[in-house]
């Protein structure tokens, strides 16, 4: 029988390329963002070219309400989930003084209480199975230095250390959690931030294929890796941010932001 990945965030980027990826592998897609249009225009195209089966499920995660409707259904139409990929994030740009607090509560909810109630509701089922799997899409940021008046790379750390915390205590049922940590790739991530112009001024060496982050993804999590940072470049910068001392990381976050 085959096993069921649910994808959140499948109407664009790496969530999209991820449900390509888990239907060539085998798997059926339960499809989730906001636009529906977009999450039947790939459902469409996953069933015809992988013969999967696919459920499409609006949703807007920045409401806690429609994150239980989320799991109500899934409950309601018996969809076990196998494979569950905390994919759907943006980042928003002004400064913290300058935002209104609405703003960063979705940055919070959506990225950070969302995946944690989906990764533990839906972790303690695959538990109880004994098998399963679980990617939460963090980010390169989660090791670079804190950039001035952002949640975004508190919010990403803190996804790569619960993701680690959750597979240490999973893993001795047989699922694992996967933090994958992508640097800089091609989707419409920065043009929803509005950085698009600031960032496309990066060389190319810093920029990686939402394809490609996909691929690595999903092998890293299939052979059981508590981390992934795709990318030969990527795991350079991860490793050299990751031996400075605090008082380094915080001189150098203050000189300026590239996110
Ligand atoms: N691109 C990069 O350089 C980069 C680097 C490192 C990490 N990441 C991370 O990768 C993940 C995917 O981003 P991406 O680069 O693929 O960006 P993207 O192309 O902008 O895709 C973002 C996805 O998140 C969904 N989403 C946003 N807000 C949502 C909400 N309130 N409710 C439900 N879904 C929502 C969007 O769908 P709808 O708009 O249809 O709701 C879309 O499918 C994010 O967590 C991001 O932080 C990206």
């Amino acid at each position: 029988m085959a096993r069921t990945a649910l994808v959140t965030g499948a109407s664009a980027g790496i969530g999209e390329r991820f449900a390509h990826r888990l239907a060539e592998a085998g798997y059926d897609l339960i499809l989730t963002a906001r636009r529906e249009d977009r999450l039947n225009a790939l459902a469409q195209t996953l069933s015809e070219r992988f013969a999967a089966r696919c459920t499409v499920i609006p949703t807007d995660l920045a409401e806690p309400a429609q994150v239980q409707s989320l799991l109500d259904r899934l409950d309601r139409d018996d969809l076990q989930v196998d494979f569950l990929v905390n994919n759907a994030g943006f980042a928003a740009r002004t400064s913290l003084v300058a935002s209104d607090w609405a703003t960063l509560q979705r940055e919070i909810q959506v990225m950070v209480s969302a995946p944690t109630e989906l990764m533990i509701r839906l972790g303690q089922r695959m538990v109880e199975r004994g098998y399963g799997n679980i990617v939460n899409v963090a980010s390169l940021a989660a090791f670079a230095p804190p950039p001035s008046g952002m949640l975004y790379t508190g919010i990403k750390r803190y996804l790569l250390d619960v993701s680690q915390s959750a597979d240490m205590e999973f893993r001795r049922s047989g699922v694992r959690v996967t933090a994958l940590c992508p640097g800089f790739t091609y989707t419409e991530f920065h043009d929803v931030q509005g950085t698009r112009e600031q960032v496309s001024r990066l060389p190319g060496i810093f920029w990686q294929d939402a394809d490609a982050v996909a691929r690595i993804g999903l092998q890293a999590a299939l052979a059981g890796k508590a981390v992934c940072v795709p990318g030969r470049f990527n795991r350079v910068l991860a490793a050299v941010c990751d031996a400075l001392p605090a008082f380094a990381r915080y001189q150098l976050g203050r000189r300026g932001r590239i996110y």
